[in-house]
């Protein structure tokens, strides 16, 4: 087999691109370990900034997201109850879209089909090969093995996949920071309890009510990394994210059964640099950040803008200046992302261990905030994404 652009990777980041340079008239093959059903079982990400939806729109992906999403221009950040407004929209002009990852994807998986490009579900021992010189991957599907050349490779596959792992060891840095705690989520068929999404500190530990739709909550409550999902019963889950909340939510919030339940680790980790050769990384193969912000899904898309436009460079004006200056250019945004996701996430949760002081010191980040117009323009400012 022969393509252009080998995408390894059928999660959002992998198809995006995969959908640009199909509109593009670039040949490209994506080939995913797992089945598309299992692709759309993931629950993860919620927000979409208005980069993503721009971004959607141009893949020509947008139509269900603005007819289904929910444009949300504000969002609640809580300290110990104390409840502040973050009015997106009149401290930035700008808002934001809730529309689960899920439907992104499905959006995107709909595009490649009636498009005609290829996914290869289902492909199994994936491994590259002469990144630097005449890329190619081999792989196996039903048992027998596979071979395809390609001119660029793009590794789109996650955090666990096989791309970053084939760079060679001695050009790669790794930065990472592993949290004491991790996130229990729930999603149920309940009306979200808020109307918007609502970020609680408590003391003992981070909670969110965020939401799918109208009609569909998710809910999060920092756990212990250790903690076992079959002790949490759906009434453990609920009466713990009720002592967290604001009284009002807690008062509002409608119990239904899960539909699923999962726990999140929480990291932040960067990969430098994001090209080797014929190699890309992007999205959560290439860094990742606590959820904290909403930023996981926002930053993926992000790399693919830029590196769609460095692909169509090399093949529309035979120019590599894109090719050359990939990782550099998103590794900025990645590392100011990095910031933002990291310091919500230190200012919002209950760090194991942590002394009065720490406490005290987090109290009066969100005193500064609440006093201060101006922090909470940066704090919007980042929430709906980056603008240079
Ligand atoms: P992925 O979505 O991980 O897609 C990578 C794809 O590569 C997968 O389909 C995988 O099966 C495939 N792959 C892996 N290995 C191989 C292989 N060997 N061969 C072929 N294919 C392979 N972000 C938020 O903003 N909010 C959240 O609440 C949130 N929750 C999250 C919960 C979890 C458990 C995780 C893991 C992430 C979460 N994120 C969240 C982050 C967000 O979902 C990710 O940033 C986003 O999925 C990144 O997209 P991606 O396409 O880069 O990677
Ligand atoms: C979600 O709805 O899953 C979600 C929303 C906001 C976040 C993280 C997750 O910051």
């Amino acid at each position: 087999m022969k393509t252009q652009v080998a995408i390894i990777g059928a999660g959002p980041a992998g198809l995006m691109l995969g959908q640009l340079l199909t509109r593009a008239g670039i040949d490209n093959l994506i080939l995913e370990r797992q089945s598309a059903d299992y692709v759309l079982g993931r629950i993860r990400a919620g927000v979409l900034e208005q980069g993503t939806v721009d971004l959607l729109d141009e893949a020509g992906a947008g139509a269900r997201m603005h007819a289904e999403g929910l444009p949300h221009s504000g969002f609640s950040l809580c300290f110990d109850g104390d409840e502040l407004r973050i009015d997106l929209e009149a401290l930035t002009g700008r808002a934001v879209m809730v529309y689960g990852q899920t439907e992104v994807t499905r959006d995107l998986m709909a595009l490649r089909q009636s498009s005609g490009a290829p996914t290869l579900y289902g492909a199994k021992d994936v491994a590259l090969h002469d990144i630097d010189g005449s890329p190619r991957i081999t792989f196996t599907r039903d048992g027998a093995p596979a071979q395809l050349s390609c001119d660029f490779i793009a590794g789109c596959d996650g955090f666990h996949g096989p791309s970053r792992a084939a760079m060679p060891p001695e050009v790669l840095r790794l930065f990472e920071r592993v949290y004491p705690f991790g996130w229990l989520g729930v999603l149920v068929d309940r009306p979200p309890a808020a109307h918007e999404l609502v970020y609680a500190h408590h003391e003992r530990g981070f909670a969110l009510c965020s939401m799918r739709s109208a009609t569909r909550s998710r809910y999060y409550i920092q756990c212990d990394t250790t903690e076992n999902l079959a002790d949490w019963s759906d009434d453990r889950f609920y009466d713990e994210l009720s002592r967290r909340i604001p009284a009002a939510t807690a008062a509002a919030l409608q119990r239904g059964p899960a539909i699923e339940k999962s726990i999140a680790p929480l990291r932040s980790f960067v990969a430098e640099p994001l090209r080797h050769g014929r190699l890309f990384l992007a999205g959560d193969a290439a860094h990742i950040v606590p959820p904290t912000g909403a930023k996981g899904l926002n930053l993926a898309m992000h790399d693919v803008r830029c590196l769609y436009d460095a692909l169509a460079e090399h093949y529309r004006a035979g120019s590599d200046a894109g090719v050359e200056h990939y990782s550099a250019r998103v590794l900025d945004r990645i590392w100011r992302t990095e910031r933002f996701s990291w310091s919500l996430t230190t200012l919002l949760h209950s760090f194991p261990g942590a002394d009065p002081f720490t406490r005290r010191i987090q109290r009066a980040e969100f005193d500064a905030l609440v006093s201060s117009p101006k922090l909470q323009t940066v704090l919007a400012e980042n929430y709906t994404g980056l603008v240079s």
